[in-house]
C-alpha cells in the first residue's frame, strides 16, 4: 500500500521573522514535496473554495473569525476515501494555534480507523500549538506518530531532517 500526504498551504504574502514577504509556494507545500520525493507518496492539497486573501493581515482576520465560529469552509475538491493508503502524512501551517479550518472540513470526511498518521506543521514560533488535540479527534482510530515541526523560514534547509523523520 502506498503513502498519502494531505496538506494545506497558502502562497502569497507571509511573515518571516518580522518581515512581510511574498512567496510563490507555501512553506508547508515545500515539506510535502520532500515527503513525496522520499516516499513516492500521492499528494492531496486541501484548498478552500474561496481563496484566502494574499494580503497577510486580511487573511489573519478571516482565519481568526473562522476559528472562533468553528467554521467548516467549503473546499474546492474533497478526498472521499483513504482506503488504499496505510500511512497518511497530514501537513498544515499553524493558524491561530491549530489547523486551518478547511483541514477540519476535509479530515472529518475520512475514516482513519487502522491508519498510521504522521503530522507535520510549519509555523512562526508556536509549533503544533493545540493542533495535537484536534488531530486526535479528527483522526479517530488512527495511530498518530511523532510529529515534525518546522519554522516556516527554514523550509529550504531541512530536507535531510524531513527524510530522517520519515524513516524514524
Ligand atoms: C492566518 C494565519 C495565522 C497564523 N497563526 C500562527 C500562529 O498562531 N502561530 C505561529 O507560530 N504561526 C502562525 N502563522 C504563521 C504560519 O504558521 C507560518 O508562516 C507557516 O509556515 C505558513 O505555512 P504555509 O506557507 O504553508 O501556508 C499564521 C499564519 C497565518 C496566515
Amino acid at each position: 500500500m502506498s503513502d498519502l500526504v494531505i496538506y494545506f498551504s497558502r502562497s502569497g504574502e507571509n511573515y518571516f521573522g518580522g518581515e512581510l514577504k511574498n512567496i510563490e509556494k507555501g512553506n508547508t507545500e515545500v515539506i510535502a514535496e520532500y515527503i513525496q520525493q522520499e516516499t513516492g507518496a500521492d499528494l492531496f492539497k486541501v484548498e478552500a473554495a474561496v481563496d484566502y486573501p494574499e494580503d497577510y493581515m486580511k487573511c489573519i482576520d478571516i482565519a481568526k473569525k473562522e476559528l472562533e465560529s468553528d467554521a467548516r469552509p467549503e473546499i474546492k475538491q474533497s478526498l472521499e476515501s483513504i482506503d488504499e493508503y496505510d500511512t497518511i502524512y497530514i501537513g498544515f501551517p499553524n493558524w491561530w494555534g491549530t489547523l486551518p479550518m478547511p483541514m477540519f472540513t476535509q479530515l472529518e470526511k475520512l475514516d482513519f480507523t487502522g491508519k498510521i498518521v504522521k503530522p507535520f506543521v510549519t509555523h512562526e514560533g508556536s509549533g503544533f500549538g493545540k493542533s495535537n488535540n484536534d488531530l486526535k479527534k479528527l483522526c479517530e482510530g488512527a495511530e498518530i506518530k511523532k510529529g515534525l515541526s518546522i519554522p516556516g523560514a527554514n523550509v529550504y534547509e531541512v530536507q535531510q531532517t524531513v527524510v530522517s523523520w520519515i524513516n524514524d
